[in-house]
């Protein structure tokens, strides 16, 4: 909201109570202040429903009672902490108390259903671990921390909000605590067997898929989804609902009865085609500090597929890229591993072969029990999109100490960036097959397209869940299982909105031109950048006036944040919320007699503002990203305008425009701000973000900052 710093943007009205632009505007320093405001405005009539839904979580709908917990946080933990407290509050014995019994119960509710309350999360689960860890198992204590990285990334406005806990003591206290993984090499003991090591954990076995299991895996313990029992092979488990709930809930319910270090998650038709296969897998693992290890899999067709991917997410895209960075080989002798020496190796077939590092898992796979406990499934997410999803998050949370290895320079890293995220070992010396007859098509398995020109992942996106093969569907008659559903969920938990698997198809999920677009506070005060849809919105908005506009004979000029963009990029600013145009004061009566209803006839809208001064164009009457059509006092000459590029297009600009925007926003306009920042935030993150590393901050990170190049020391 490059404008907000100058004028009242008119859509803040629109949407919310004064008392939130109040407290936008105060930045997130002035956190105390804040405070006091929001509760003030929490008494008051005008309080605004989504700062008390998303930031104080007021009435909304959880497991826990986050009313009472801010209450425990305001009575409760009140108090400075010592020097050498991981937090900078302190709380009461009562109070600890409190909270250890409430992270108990996010450990518990969150393997069924997913928290909304993320501010409170913050808190709680902080508290917890900065003063309670001796109360907890080193795995809940880990999955804690899993669960606080993760409610970090989803905050709303936490710095600015009456939860105590801020994001910088998070980053603080996660490099000060331990790794939540480990990785202690599972070295197996003398004697031992595979069935010491490892359990089955299948959600969904049809019979054909269990009969393949007794076959190749004799005497391994395992736990399956079958809902009727009958005679179970000695060390089975038969677990119930498995083709009724979602198999991120059933794996998380199925892995608390897991007793071995590792688990083989089977959530289709593919198994490992021997022993000796998965013991591969298991000497990898137990190497290796690695939290899973596949094989590709070769399907009943013999296409090769080995579902090895880096994840690329940035500014609501996921893509699939097939470029491994790091690979892991077994056999230090091996010639291959000797420079210069020719690249031979014999017996291979006895060998362990090497395996790469990936960000995805196929949809069989070995994992380290307490690493799957720790990062959890997503309770809501079904299949092969419960995997992807589980990828994501393994991959992008802090777990793993970085080891000092030849090579690791990055001695000074920001807070919050002292662990790395866990990986993922493709191993093709691992033969994987499909058991006939139950296998399906796979979500990214493969990059080509058929001839029939419908990409195998299409299924996954469907309305048929009986389309995914007789062992990964879930039941047809529950709702939220059929495929286009959960895509749907994929992308909601992971705030996307453009998927584009390795067969290159690009599939959406944002707003169109006929539907309300998301709301805009969710990522305007998060300091993400404009969601891909709302920009094509507004782009096609202020493409549709423009010809009105000259049709009719309107006169205007583009203005404040979408004319600073120009200057910068030749475009719209990735996080400027709405688009501002200056109608002539001869012709804003034009609007009114003549727009107005050519926009209607066209299918969109136009709004009067209430102080008369402004239309506000809409792509409809409940689409709230605009297009201000504002009569201002200031004067230019219709006869001087200049034409200035926007997203491939000339619009006409008062000339020297760049005098108009020193003014408006200081000489150092070239540096990128989201809004205005005290001097201290911008000196050290000029693009102020309030979750930090996500993907969708619009960040130095993500955009640099355009800082003045000699305080970079290149001039
Ligand atoms: C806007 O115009 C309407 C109708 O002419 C009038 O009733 C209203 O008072 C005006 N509002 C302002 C803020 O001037
Ligand atoms: C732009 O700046 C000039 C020079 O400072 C000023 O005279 C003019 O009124 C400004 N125009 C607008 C539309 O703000």
């Amino acid at each position: 909201m490059m404008k907000s710093t100058r004028r009242h943007s008119v859509w803040h009205w629109l949407l919310f109570a004064g008392a939130l632009l109040l407290f936008f505007r105060l930045g997130p320093v002035h956190a105390e202040q804040a405070d006091e405001e929001a509760e003030e405005a929490e008494e008051g009539p005008k309080s605004s429903d989504i700062l008390e839904v998303m930031a104080w979580c007021k009435g909304v709908p959880d497991a826990l009672d986050w009313g009472q917990v801010l209450r425990l946080a305001k009575t409760e933990c009140r108090f400075d902490a010592g020097d050498d407290d991981l937090l900078r509050i302190g709380c009461s014995r009562e109070g600890l108390a409190s909270a250890l019994q409430g992270a108990r119960v996010v450990l518990e509710v969150t393997r069924e259903q997913s928290l909304v309350c993320a501010n409170g999360l913050v808190f709680l689960v902080s508290v917890a671990l900065a003063y309670m860890r001796d109360a907890l198992t080193p795995g809940e204590v880990s999955r804690l921390q899993v669960l606080l990285w993760q409610s970090l990334q989803d905050n709303f406005m936490l710095d600015a909000s009456v939860w105590p806990v801020k994001t910088h003591d998070v980053l603080h206290m996660f490099d000060r605590l331990p790794a939540p993984l480990n990785f202690e090499p599972l070295g197996r003991p003398q004697g031992s067997e595979t069935r010491d090591m490892v359990t089955l954990v299948v959600p969904r076995c049809p019979a054909a898929l269990s009969e393949a299991l007794q076959t190749r895996f004799p005497g391994l313990r395992a736990v399956v989804g079958i809902d009727e029992a009958g005679r179970l092979p000695s060390g089975w488990t038969a677990f119930k609902g498995g083709r009724e709930q979602p198999t991120g809930s059933s794996l998380n319910a199925m892995l608390e009865a897991v007793e071995t270090p590792m688990a083989l998650v089977v959530t289709g038709a593919a198994l490992p085609e021997t022993v000796e296969d998965l013991e591969r897998l298991v000497r990898a693992l137990g190497q290796r500090r690695l939290l899973a290890a596949a094989g590709p899999l070769v399907g009943e067709d013999k296409v090769y597929s080995d579902f090895c991917y880096q994840l690329k997410l940035r500014h609501y895209h996921l893509g699939f890229d097939p470029v491994y960075e790091h690979s892991v080989i077994f056999d230090e002798t091996s010639a291959s591993s000797i420079r210069g020496s020719w690249f031979h190796e014999d017996g291979t077939e006895q060998k362990d072969g090497p395996c790469k590092l990936c960000d995805t898992l196929p949809p069989t796979f070995l994992a380290r029990t307490e690493g799957l406990r720790s990062v959890g499934f997503n309770p809501a997410l079904d299949g092969e999109w419960a995997i992807l999803d589980f990828s994501l998050r393994a991959t992008r949370t802090p777990l793993v100490e970085v080891l000092p290895g030849p090579r690791s320079v990055d001695r000074d890293r920001p807070p919050g960036r002292r662990y790395a995220g866990a990986g993922f070992a493709l191993c093709p010396f691992v033969a994987v097959n499909e058991v006939d007859s139950l296998a399906g098509p796979h979500l990214y398995g493969r990059s080509d397209v058929p001839f029939t020109g419908v990409s195998a992942a299409s299924a996954w996106f469907g309305e048929e869940a009986t389309a995914l093969g007789l062992a990964a569907a879930g039941s047809p008659e529950v709702e939220m299982l059929r495929p286009s559903k959960q895509s749907r969920l994929f992308m909601q938990a992971n705030h996307l909105k453009e998927y584009t698997g390795p067969d290159g198809v690009k599939r959406h999920f944002g707003c169109n031109l006929e539907v309300t677009n998301c709301p805009v506070p969710d990522w305007v005060y998060r300091g993400w950048a404009v969601p891909p849809c709302c920009k094509e919105t507004m782009r096609h908005l202020l493409f549709y006036i423009d010809a009105v506009f000259r049709e009719i004979g309107v006169r205007y000029i583009v203005t404040d944040g979408v004319l600073l963009g120009s200057y910068k990029f030749g475009g719209m600013l990735d996080w400027d919320a709405d688009v501002d145009l200056h109608i002539h004061n001869d012709d804003f009566h034009l609007l009114e007699e003549k727009v107005q209803h050519r926009a209607r006839q066209d299918g969109h809208f136009l709004r009067k503002h209430a102080n008369n001064e402004s239309w506000l164009l809409q792509a409809n009457d409940h689409n709230y990203l605009l297009i201000e059509l504002n009569k201002r006092q200031e004067y230019w000459d219709p006869d001087r305008v200049w034409q200035i590029p926007i997203q491939g297009r000339l619009f006409p600009a008062m000339e020297n425009s760049h005098l108009n925007l020193s003014s408006w926003y200081g000489l150092s306009f070239f540096k990128h701000r989201l809004r205005h920042v005290p001097e201290w935030e911008e000196e050290h993150r000029p693009m102020y973000c309030s979750t930090p590393y996500h993907f969708n901050c619009v960040d130095e990170t993500q955009v640099k900052s355009g800082i003045d190049c000699r305080q970079a020391g290149i001039c």
